[in-house]
């Protein structure tokens, strides 16, 4: 029962609470948004209509879908003094740090006139959240890159408008690659929402109190940075790199498997999937394409391919059921496409700010919603009587 706590706000003793957004079924290896499954989002639909869905609970219809856009191309400016704040920051401080600081600042810019019991405001803190997070990113990326930071260009679609303001310069024009778009598109569907993993629930605990809705969301990048939860894309790469080539695998499986030694195979487990994360499936295929596409042969992929191998014919890997994850993946398509490996999970949080808005929404929308306040299982003291310092 480590760990194990109680939540007394209308949360299940197992800790869990109630959401009708995403679905997993850990043992089969299911993922369902609003009862879609993911392999058929993956492969038909595109991120701003999965966040319709997401959001809304239904497909839209064509009429639907592009005032969606609209109203998302609306909100995708940020105050100028942010753009100010952001300059304040050392070029190489971490991307995470940076969009963290960043979202918790839009408190004090966009949450005077908010209020969390109207509806209304409540969405359009959401529709202005999942607007500007590509363009913070992006800016987070520029002020790393040393490049002056690119304005929205609202006549794109979501994830052009990204690819445009990262790679894009004032000195010319930028041609958004297909391959580029496509990939990081379904990456963004891939991430949107995940039921109540870490993040997730440390928004919908934040939100809980009633604390504005940039709070909760700076609170989500801060859960998500962890490299156990969504930082471990940034940690698979690492990991590539240290691991060097096939050689040294059987090494670092060993290393894996001594619980002496801290080191873990990132990418690898998960506390619900006990069979293959369906994600990790969607992405492998697509890296192989990606790289194809590219023209790119990327030794990482070959070892990570390798890796993979190995560890699913181990016994403890298999007697543990560790599968790769969505992170085993993702960090090669990531810099298959430029993107450097600090900003890897700054991709997952733009994706994620999708899911953690829409279970902030649904929370005020449940009814008998009360204060998160975990519980815990006690082992300290039992009660006893101050002893004055003169005699101890
Ligand atoms: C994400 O919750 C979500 O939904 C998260 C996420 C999302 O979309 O929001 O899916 C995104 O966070 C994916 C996970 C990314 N993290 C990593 O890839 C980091 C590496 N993985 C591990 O840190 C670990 O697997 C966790 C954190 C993901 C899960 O940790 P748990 O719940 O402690 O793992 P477990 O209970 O299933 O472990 C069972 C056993 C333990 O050993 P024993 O005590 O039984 O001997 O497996 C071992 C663990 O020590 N183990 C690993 C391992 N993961 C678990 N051993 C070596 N390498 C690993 N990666």
């Amino acid at each position: 029962q480590t760990g194990y706590f109680t939540y007394d706000s209308g949360f299940a003793a197992t800790g869990a609470c109630k959401s009708d957004i995403t679905f997993i079924d850990g043992g089969k290896g299911v993922l369902l948004y609003r009862g879609y499954p993911i392999e058929q989002l993956a492969e038909s639909s595109n991120f701003m209509e999965v966040t319709y869905l997401l959001m809304n609970g239904e497909l839209p219809d064509a009429q639907q879908y592009n005032d969606f856009n609209h109203l998302i191309s609306r909100h995708t400016m940020v105050h100028e003094k942010i753009r100010s704040f952001m300059k304040g920051f050392q070029y190489d401080a971490h991307p995470m740090a940076m969009m963290m600081s960043v979202i918790g600042s839009f408190s004090a810019f966009y949450h005077d006139g908010m209020n969390v019991n109207n509806a209304e405001d409540r969405k359009m803190a959401a529709i202005r959240l999942i607007a500007k997070m590509p363009t913070v990113a992006a800016a987070v990326y520029k002020n790393y890159v040393g490049q002056p930071f690119m304005y929205p260009q609202n006549k794109l679609g979501f994830t052009d408008r990204l690819l445009h303001m990262m790679y894009g310069v004032p000195a010319e024009d930028y041609v958004i690659s297909p391959v580029a778009s496509k990939a990081l598109d379904l990456l963004f569907i891939l991430h949107a929402d995940h039921e109540q993993n870490a993040s997730t629930s440390t928004v919908r605990l934040v939100g809980s109190t009633g604390a504005n809705p940039f709070a909760c969301i700076s609170a989500g990048i801060a859960s998500l940075w962890g490299p156990a939860h969504g930082g471990a894309n940034e940690a698979v790469l690492n990991m590539l790199d240290e691991i060097g080539d096939v050689s040294q695998i059987d090494k670092y499986v060993a290393k894996a498997k001594d619980k002496n030694d801290p080191f873990r195979l990132m990418g690898f487990g998960h506390r619900v999937y006990k069979n293959f994360d369906p994600r990790a499936t969607i992405i492998r295929k697509a890296c192989h394409e990606v790289l194809e596409d590219l023209g790119i042969v990327d030794p990482q992929l070959e070892l990570a391919m390798r890796l993979e191998e190995i560890a699913l014919k181990d016994e403890y890997f298999v007697s543990r059921k560790l599968y790769p994850n969505v992170d085993f993946y993702s960090g090669i398509i990531y810099k298959a496409l430029g993107i450097p490996v600090q900003m890897f999970t700054v991709m997952f949080a733009i994706a994620r700010t999708v899911g953690w808005t829409s279970q902030w929404l649904e929370q005020y929308e449940t009814p008998d919603t009360r204060i998160g306040r975990p519980r815990q299982v006690y082992g300290g003291a039992k009660t006893r009587d101050y002893v004055p310092l003169k005699n101890r």
